[in-house]
């Protein structure tokens, strides 16, 4: 019998991709497709792919507290409030926004609230028992085993997958990440500065230099790195998120050496892919897709390694990894739902 999901946020960006996961997932049912304002209203009204009849369901916590995964696509203070009862009930949460990614300072310091529950907060030196950073490729024996799953915001999943094979290989300080993502990342409600004659054309930077998840960026890059400077961009796409993180590698390390980190890190993963060296990814080719692609340079005048990785910010920035998250969790195989393959072009 296939293991019943529910989504909280499903009217959401973040929430609908995974209802469109689930709905060709062989293990995995959405049995609760959950939403605030849109609750009764047809899916299909807001989201003409997902034909049928469906309505979203209203927020029901006993009806959630039934069911075997609780997938949390909603603010973060949504989450806050809902995790901890689903999480005491024993039911496993993979919660897509940001309330249980850092430390409970951490999270004080980049989100200006105080955290209601520090023992559910997976960046606490020691969270509590099956509480877990949910990035797969490094932590999946502990997602396994896990009840709550902090699932990591896009801009450090395209970061950290780029960074962390070569953060033994760098010089503390030196780490810069500049990316650029298309704006669903920004969510499904409609604003000014998101509007199609503000953004067609154009491209900027935003939030530097205190972006919210430059803090989750270095609370999970390993090793003693220090500071980070990242720097988010808004360009005209829908979907799609370019990370390009630049470091400056120790004295004896050379571009072999990049090269094998990024290759043994990533030679048994199944969404993870490194390119030959000087060859760049295209976020249109992991679209669709809980892929991600790696491409990394050494420049010998500078010493600098740069690391470019291309993620879907729905798929393996959002719903997708969710979904692989989920996947550990229930003990399914890891691949299953997900499609390996990006729509390209
Ligand atoms: N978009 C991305 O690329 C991305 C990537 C990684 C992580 N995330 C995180 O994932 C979460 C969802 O993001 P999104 O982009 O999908 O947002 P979104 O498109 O703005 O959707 C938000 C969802 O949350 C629901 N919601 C809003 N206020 C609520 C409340 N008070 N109580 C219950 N539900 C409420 C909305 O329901 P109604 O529409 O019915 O009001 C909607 O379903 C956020 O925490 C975000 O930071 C997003």
């Amino acid at each position: 019998m296939a293991h019943r999901a529910g989504i909280v946020g499903a009217s959401g960006y973040g929430g609908v991709e995974l209802l469109r996961l689930l709905d060709g997932h062989p293990a995995i049912e959405p049995a609760v497709v959950a939403a605030n304002a849109q609750a009764g209203e047809p899916v299909a009204s807001l989201f003409p792919n997902l034909t049928g009849a469906r309505t979203f369901d209203a927020i029901d916590v006993g009806a959630l507290a039934e069911l075997d995964v609780v997938f949390l696509a909603a603010p973060h203070g949504v989450a806050l409030e809902l995790a901890p009862t689903l999480y005491e009930a024993g039911v496993p949460v993979v919660d897509l926004s940001a309330a249980f990614r850092l430390s409970a300072d951490g999270f004080t310091t980049w989100y200006g609230e105080s955290h209601p529950r520090p023992d559910l907060a997976a960046g606490e030196a020691q969270p509590g028992e099956g509480v877990v950073y949910g990035l797969p490729e490094f932590r999946r024996g502990s997602i396994r085993q896990a009840t709550l799953v902090a699932n990591p915001g896009c801009y450090p999943t395209a970061a950290l997958l780029g960074l962390t094979p070569v953060a033994e290989l760098l010089t503390p300080g030196s780490v810069v990440v500049d990316a650029m993502s298309g704006t669903s990342g920004a969510g499904r409600a409609a604003k000014d500065h998101l509007h199609f004659a503000h953004v067609h054309g154009d491209a900027t930077a935003y939030g530097a230099p205190a972006h919210r998840h430059t803090g989750e960026i270095e609370r999970w890059l390993p090793g003693d790195l220090g500071a980070v400077t990242f720097t988010p961009h808004l360009v005209p796409m829908s979907r799609g998120l370019l990370a390009t993180a630049y470091g400056t590698l120790r004295d004896d390390v050379t571009a072999d050496d990049v090269e094998d980190a990024l290759r043994s890190a990533y030679r048994d993963e199944p969404f993870v892919h490194v390119l030959a060296p000087g060859t760049f990814p295209h976020t249109k080719a992991v679209a669709g897709s809980n892929g991600c692609q790696l491409g990394a340079v050494v420049d010998p005048r500078t010493r600098r390694v740069t690391v470019t990785s291309a993620i879907d910010n729905l798929g393996k920035g959002a719903a997708g990894q969710a979904l692989q998250n989920a996947n550990l969790v229930l003990g399914l195989d890891e691949t299953s739902g997900l499609s390996a393959i990006g729509v390209y072009p």
